[in-house]
């Protein structure tokens, strides 16, 4: 068995992992560390990682069944391993550069994404995560007690939507450095608790991935916007986050139901290439 040192990288979230090799099969002691590390850190990244698409895809698998992004096309070989790109030449939108939680319009959304890097800039294209249970715990009381039975009304809309609202048009962008394609369904409802329990975990967390959520439930858009501000604003304080400086061989595993995620676009004129893994979840309770 692999002696795992776990360091915390910030106080609200995010632990690095030393004394794995991650294109080795993982042992049943390896594997259970890895996923109470996941539970207590929410995100957790391991350095100097040499994987192939199988090897990243067999690591994936040891916490669940792995996903095909249903918009965005993985490699020809892997079609579950998504190539997350940014040409040097490319300055419009990055894939995932806004807050949010991979795909929470879906009705299960992901339970986690393994993102490995291949080639990073100098400096820059940092991934900032932010601890959504503490975003939860830290309310008022009578802010808690009013979201109790809220639903979020979500759609894939804003990002990979045919509607010519500026978002989606920046967004459209960047199919220049990746292969995205629009979704005839993206104006298509969802509708997930505001509060969720995790499920193996038990505590209860946000959910209201920055992107997707359109409106509370019973509400118009109107009306939800400044609560849905507040929460936003609220949740993605700088002491709930935790900031990853990437190097090549650098892979983070964050648990999508109970974070979210911002890649920094920060670094016009570099190429930044990750393999990107998801893990199936299930539906927000
Ligand atoms: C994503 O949102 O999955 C991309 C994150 C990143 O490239 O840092």
């Amino acid at each position: 068995m692999a002696t795992l040192d776990i360091h915390p990288i910030a106080g609200a979230l995010g632990a690095e992992i030393h004394g794995i090799d991650l294109s080795q099969a993982l042992d049943e002691k390896t594997f259970s560390t890895i996923q109470k590390a996941l539970h207590d850190h929410l995100v957790i990244f391991f350095r100097d990682q040499t994987i192939t698409p199988d090897q990243h895809l067999a690591f994936a698998r040891r916490f669940g069944d792995v996903e095909t992004h249903r918009y965005a096309k993985g490699l020809d070989s892997h079609p579950e391993v998504l190539p997350v790109i940014k040409e040097a030449d490319d300055r419009a939108a990055n894939f995932g550069g806004i807050w949010h939680s991979d795909v929470a319009f879906h009705a299960e959304p992901p339970m986690g994404q393994i993102l490995y890097a291949l080639e990073v800039p100098d400096s820059g294209g940092d991934t900032i995560f932010v601890n959504m249970y503490q975003a939860y715990e830290t309310l008022s009381d009578g802010m808690k007690r009013m979201l109790v039975g809220v639903n979020g009304v979500f759609t894939g809309e804003r990002s990979y939507g045919p509607s010519d609202s500026e978002v989606t048009k920046r967004q459209a962008l960047f199919s220049k450095s990746m292969d995205v394609k629009l979704m005839n369904n993206a104006d298509d409802e969802t509708v997930h608790p505001l509060i969720r329990t995790h499920p193996d975990t038990g505590r209860k967390s946000l959910f209201i991935s920055g992107i997707a959520i359109r409106r509370l439930e019973g509400m118009t858009v109107e009306e939800s916007r400044p609560i849905l501000r507040f929460l936003k604003k609220h949740a993605t304080r700088p002491e709930n986050t935790c900031q990853f400086r990437w190097s090549k061989g650098s892979i983070a595993f964050w648990d999508n139901r109970c974070t979210q995620h911002y890649a920094l676009n920060d670094y016009h004129g570099h190429r930044r290439v990750m393999h990107r893994v998801t893990i199936a979840g299930d539906r927000p309770a």
